[in-house]
């Protein structure tokens, strides 16, 4: 690690709790009376997911979602669960949402190939104004104003940084 540069903050760790505490509240509200079918995908969500299952009060299944791209740029599902997600409220976890184009694939795959009752997004980053394609995001954490690539928190740059305890911005943009 010392040869990587350390990311300036972005938002803090108790930014980040106080955030995931107010979601938390309001998925619990959301889901009353219901069971909540948690879908990180992988594997910028580990560490989100693993506090925002300690947030919400009500009762969940945890499971993980993988898409690759392929060398023509297209996405792929990598990984995906054989639960039976028909009679399930999906709550899908994503670390970005930058142009809308991973987010709109996997909501694609996940409405004909499992066919929830409901499906809903929560994303720890929010970047609205980059989107090239239409997608909701339900529970948006965060919406940075600063450019930059953002690590940390599970999040990754060439694999570094997803053990960093807040997030960070890195000047440069990479992919
Ligand atoms: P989109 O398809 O353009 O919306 O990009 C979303 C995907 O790109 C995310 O799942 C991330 O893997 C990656 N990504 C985009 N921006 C960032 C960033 O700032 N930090 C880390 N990953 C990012
Ligand atoms: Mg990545």
């Amino acid at each position: 690690m010392s040869d990587l540069v350390k990311p300036a903050v972005l938002f803090s760790e108790a930014a980040i709790e106080e955030r995931i505490q107010d979601i938390g509240r309001r998925i619990t509200a959301d889901y009353q009376g219901r069971e909540v079918a948690m879908v990180g995908i992988l594997k910028g969500t580990i560490v989100f997911m693993a506090d925002l299952i300690r947030a919400v009060q009500r009762p969940l299944t945890c499971d993980f979602l993988k898409v690759e791209s392929t060398k023509d740029q297209r996405i792929d599902v990598a990984f995906s669960p054989e639960t039976d997600f028909r009679d399930r409220e999906v709550l899908l976890l994503q670390d970005v949402v930058d142009t809308g184009v991973t987010l709109n694939f996997i909501t694609g795959h996940i409405q004909e190939d499992w066919k929830p009752r409901s499906l809903r997004i929560a994303a720890l980053i929010d970047r609205e104004d980059q989107r090239k394609v239409d997608c909701t995001v339900d529970y948006a954490c965060f919406k940075p104003t600063r450019d930059g690539f953002v690590v940390g928190y599970g999040l990754d740059s060439d694999e570094h940084y997803r053990g960093l305890p807040y997030l960070g911005i890195l000047e440069k943009k990479k992919t």
